[in-house]
């Protein structure tokens, strides 16, 4: 399903549903399209304004039916909200919406009018994304599927066909369907997805685009190169572990030295290990690897999208699982940068495989590293599931990030990381400890991370919150969210 850009007048458009925006009275005077329909339709417009019916708050939707003088057989006024908080990313939303209702109202053809002041690059791109997005579906494993109507076509129709829009339209595709990757990654449960399947996912993603090279490292391969602190994680799971490696080199190099890394916690499932979680709630831990989930399908639109910057994803998948060979509270592990960890929580397993993801990285010559991870619980309690939680330790690379996420509409809260919270990470009998106690857990777990990236310029999101939707919304089901990716994808095309 592909989203295409037509120039013909709306009333010779040929759709199940032409929407039309609609947007809170106070403010703003009516569209162009808006015009249009009241040509041939004011009565029914007027009827359904005075009557209150349609109010254009956002996500509302309201048809007419066999609409005069239209070749569509529907014309759908939807909501827009308030026009001074329409942007880009309310449109990706509300295109999401609409594509939801339409697949279950019988609605397989969709074209959206796209008035001249919204036909911009990042209108046109959002457009696309919501279609694809909105489009998904959480039922892969279900023998019969919810009864829907499968989208086959979403038109979007200008007054004119500027060139840049249908790059736009290329480019809000790619990103669409990379989210969409993730999101079936994320969403496939621990028995399907384990750590050698994502090996095999990733191979056969890398073969539907040009130009990107994976190489795994497996377990005998990290014993070798002395990645203790991730293989104590693994142990305790008869899945062997691997470090997937994706990378993208730029056809014709650029001048700078730069290089990005993209680092992402793949747990396939996260049981806690000894330290073992509450099985209240146990089964959503299957998304614990949509981190990397959304490094790889990051990767995916890289490949495509061709950035002038070299970008190189690390994976670390394992199992964190509770097997008689599990490590033990109190082990100790030497992670591959030397340094030493007591693991006072197995269940803090994430970040023990993080770090030597970073330190490889660092090693193979990363100027920049941003890792992913559905990290803490805590960063739930302090962000609720609104807000990915932002972390760096150098404030010109984290505003290249924030600036990327807020054009992107991928919310993300800037957390403190001051040295003093390094006293919650002290532990007698190691380097470090992999806890930091009961307060500012979020904060301790990304300060863990801290301690081996050293000075490299370094942004950690943490996306427990965020990477999967815990309640149907109108323009996404429940389930995976495919945060970050198009935050990432941004990244590399506008490097500076
Ligand atoms: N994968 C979890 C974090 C998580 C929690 C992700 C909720 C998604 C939703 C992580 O491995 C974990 O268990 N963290 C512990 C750390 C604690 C033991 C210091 C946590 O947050 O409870
Ligand atoms: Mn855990
Ligand atoms: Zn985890």
């Amino acid at each position: 399903m592909q989203v295409i850009l037509t120039n013909q007048p709306l009333t010779a458009v040929e759709a199940d549903a032409l929407l039309i925006l609609q947007f809170e009275p106070e403010g703003r005077p009516a569209t162009p399209s808006y015009h249009a329909i009241r040509d041939s339709n004011a009565a029914w417009l007027d009827e359904v304004e005075s009557s209150g019916e349609a109010k254009g708050r956002l996500f509302e939707t309201t048809v007419l039916h066999r609409p005069d003088g239209f070749q569509a057989k529907r014309l759908v006024l939807a909501g827009a909200g308030k026009a001074n908080k329409f942007d880009a990313a309310v449109l990706r939303r509300l295109v999401g919406a609409a594509v939801r209702k339409a697949k279950g109202n019988g609605a397989a053809k969709l074209a959206l009018a796209l008035d001249d002041d919204y036909a911009t690059g990042d209108f046109a791109a959002a457009i696309a994304e919501g279609v694809h997005t909105g489009n998904y579906e959480v039922d892969t494993h279900k023998s019969k599927k919810d009864e829907r109507t499968e989208l086959v076509e979403f038109k979007v129709v200008t007054a004119e066909k500027p060139d840049d829009l249908q790059e736009a339209f290329y480019r809000g595709n790619i990103l669409g369907e990379a989210q969409n990757f993730t999101r079936d990654l994320a969403n496939e449960p621990g028995n399907i997805l384990t750590p050698a399947v994502l090996v095999e996912r990733t191979r056969a993603m890398a073969t539907l685009v040009d130009g990107l090279d994976v190489e795994v490292l497996d377990k005998d391969r990290m014993t070798q190169l002395g990645m203790g602190s991730l293989l104590g994680v693994a142990q305790g799971s008869p899945l062997p572990p691997f470090l997937i490696i994706v990378r993208y080199k730029p056809a014709t190099p650029s001048t700078s030295t730069d290089h990005l890394a993209l680092i992402g916690k793949a747990v396939t499932f996260d049981t806690g290990g000894v330290s073992i979680k509450p099985a209240e709630g146990m089964e959503k831990m299957k998304y614990d690897m949509a981190g990397g989930a959304a490094v790889l399908g990051a990767m995916l639109a890289i490949a495509s999208l061709k950035p002038t910057i070299p970008v190189t994803a690390y994976v670390p998948t394992v199992e964190n699982a509770v097997g008689g060979s599990a490590q033990r509270p109190g082990d100790i592990v030497t992670s591959l940068s030397g340094k030493t960890i007591e693991v006072l929580n197995t269940d803090a397993e994430g970040r023990l495989i993080l770090v030597d993801a970073i330190e490889y990285a660092k090693r193979q010559g990363a100027t920049h590293m941003v890792d992913v991870a559905t990290l803490t619980g805590a960063i739930v309690v302090a962000l609720g599931h609104i807000h990915v939680g932002l972390f760096s330790n150098n404030d010109a690379f984290r505003q290249q990030v924030q600036a990327s996420a807020a054009r992107q509409g991928e919310k993300m809260w800037h957390m403190p990381l001051d040295d003093e919270y390094k006293e919650y990470l002290k532990s007698p009998f190691a380097d470090i400890g992999n806890i930091g106690g009961r307060w500012g857990g979020a904060i301790t777990a990304a300060y863990f991370l801290k301690e081996w990236v050293g000075d490299t310029p370094w942004v950690h999101l943490d996306i427990a919150g965020t990477g999967w939707l815990d309640e149907n919304k109108p323009y996404m089901p429940k389930g995976p969210s495919g945060v970050c990716v198009r935050t990432f994808v941004d990244l590399a095309l506008n490097w500076k």
